[in-house]
């Protein structure tokens, strides 16, 4: 895989560079347009730096959310630009289109030093198409803007997308310095990892998660989890969830791994169940197996925290994704905390895994620094984990360069 370090040496003073970052932060709910961790955004600073400094004119790329093929002005990266020349120092010039006339009047306005960025990648169809042809001629016209092609969004390579894979094909390419970073992490964990190696796993949905549980099964010594996915587990050993967050078609699945497991995977012995999903909602602290039938678990209860900070005292490797509670509402974060914070205290290699997880610490106010490491993918990270084939990785690694 060639490098940024190979591209800086081979020069770019006064060339264009393409550079496909992962600027997909989250807003915050209540105040439109207001991000709410910028995390993304800082973690790709070091490439562009780099690159203005040796004097480049860069032209930033990236998708936010998830809008279908069109503009659609919820998903605007311009808020994203602002801040980013906020943390850049320097004011970042936006393109309000993809690759039209607003994106090629300013890419040509650019000079030795200058940054610019593109509007939402996803509002062009052929960003996420499964066509080829479709992606490969999107791909053309991003294509066009650079002279070379920096891949340094490690949080969308999971994605065969025009952006990501294609482009990586028509201009000489290289691996951004948090791609490569996130990748030697990430290897240390699939390789030997120190033992005991505790994999916590949260988030909402066991669907999501299930591949990562199947590969991660035979590698961990425990499997902690957490999150809306421990209620389908809790049901699937014969409990009550009342209205907690229960995907039904899981629960034979969820079965079956919990006889695979066996003591491997730890559930929570207690939740905080709720009369609603609402910060200002009764809730009360009850046994895992007498959650009311009116209300709903939205974090693992003290009992557990307690219990999963044993478990992960004593770990040499910690690999962490997916949040233990709704941690956005004060009533249901201890949970999220009280994990987050035994794994600051791990006397081994950590890893923070995924945007949610990662967003979190900071949100918490967690110190960044007592992990070993915070990746900028969520998905990205969790693909890594399983073992599977990363396009934007692959495209990397059979550029010519
Ligand atoms: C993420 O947030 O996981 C990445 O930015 C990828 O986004 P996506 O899941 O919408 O492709
Ligand atoms: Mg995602």
């Amino acid at each position: 895989m060639k490098t940024l370090d190979d591209l800086l040496t081979e020069g770019v003073e006064g060339r264009r560079v393409l550079v496909r970052a992962d600027l997909n932060v989250p807003f915050d709910k209540e105040k439109p347009g207001v991000i709410s961790d910028d995390g993304r955004i800082r973690a790709v600073l070091p490439t562009i730096q780099a690159l203005v400094r040796s004097g480049a004119a860069v032209v930033v790329c990236s998708h936010l959310g998830r809008p279908k093929g069109a503009p659609d002005p919820k998903f605007s990266l311009a808020p994203v630009a602002e801040r980013f020349g906020e943390l850049l120092g320097s004011p970042v010039a936006f393109a309000a289109d993809t690759v039209g006339p607003s994106a090629r009047s300013t890419v040509d306005a650019l000079g030795a030093g200058d940054v610019a960025l593109l509007e939402n990648l996803r509002f062009n169809a052929g960003e996420t198409s499964k066509d080829e042809a479709e992606r490969a001629e999107f791909a053309k016209q991003l294509a066009a803007f650079g002279q070379s092609y920096v891949d340094d969004a490690f949080g969308a390579v999971h994605r065969k997308h025009a952006s990501v894979y294609d482009v990586a094909k028509l201009l000489p390419a290289y691996a951004g310095g948090l791609v490569l970073r996130e990748v030697e992490v990430l290897r240390k964990l699939t390789g030997e990892p120190e033992r005991p190696y505790v994999v916590v796993l949260g988030g909402s949905k066991v669907s999501d998660k299930l591949a990562v549980i199947n590969a991660l099964l035979p590698k961990v010594d425990k499997l902690l989890v957490g999150g809306g996915m421990c209620f389908t587990f809790l049901k699937a050993q014969g409990h009550e969830v009342g209205k907690s967050l229960l995907e039904d078609d899981m629960v034979d699945t969820c079965r079956k791994l919990l006889d695979e497991a066996g003591d491997k995977l730890v559930l929570p012995v207690d939740v905080v169940a709720a009369t609603a999903f609402a910060a200002d909602a009764d809730h009360d602290v009850v046994a895992a197996d007498a959650i009311p039938a009116d209300r709903l678990g939205l974090d693992i209860g003290p009992e557990s925290t307690k219990q999963f900070a044993e478990a992960l005292n004593g770990a040499k490797t910690v690999f962490w994704n997916g949040p233990m509670g709704v941690f956005e509402l004060a009533p249901f974060a201890a949970g999220t905390r009280g994990v987050a914070e035994a794994i600051t205290r791990v006397d081994g290699f950590t890893v923070v895994g995924g945007g949610d997880s990662a967003a979190a610490v900071r949100a918490l106010g967690l110190d960044e620094a007592a992990f070993g490491h915070i990746s900028t993918g969520g998905g990205a990270s969790l693909e890594f984990l399983e073992g599977k084939d990363l396009p934007g990785v692959s495209a990397l690694e059979s550029a010519d360069g």
